[in-house]
């Protein structure tokens, strides 16, 4: 299966650290998206995606760690930034709801998992971690 690039230098947050962990985190949703195509069996589709979610995550709560410590060093009185944590609780929140479908058995949790999984880190990184970067950078972090 080919290899899907889906990273753009749109998506940069302007500080290192983050934007290289954001890349490797690209990398691993370029991967998720090729299940969608994945012709295999119901129970292949959700073996290869239970591992490939799951090192996902593992790597998700590292990076959101990564964060959440740039946040309480360097901005731990900045206003802007408040509810960026509850962002990263609320993702964890939402693998919960999906492990419960998954138990239930809901015939399109595959692909409704893939899509939330990709939009929510599209959308977490152009609004919530913009926002990041510009207050980092103002710290004087790169
Ligand atoms: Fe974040």
């Amino acid at each position: 299966m080919t290899k899907l690039a889906l990273w753009k230098d749109d998506y940069l947050v302007g500080v290192d650290k983050i934007d290289q962990q954001h890349k490797i985190l690209f990398e691993m949703l370029g991967d998720l998206l090729t299940l969608r195509e994945d012709v295999g069996s119901i129970d292949e589709r959700v073996a290869k995606l239970s591992s490939l979610v799951e090192r996902l995550n593992n790597y998700a709560v590292y990076h959101f760690r990564t964060e959440e410590f740039l946040i309480n060093r360097y901005l731990a009185n900045d206003i802007t930034i408040v509810g960026h944590e509850d962002a990263h609780k609320s993702y964890a929140n939402s693998m919960q709801d999906f492990e419960g479908r998954f138990q239930a058995g809901d015939a399109n949790v595959v692909n409704d998992l893939i899509d939330f999984i990709y939009n929510w880190w599209l959308g977490h990184i152009m609004r919530v971690d913009k926002a990041l970067g510009k207050a980092l950078n103002q710290a004087g972090v790169r």
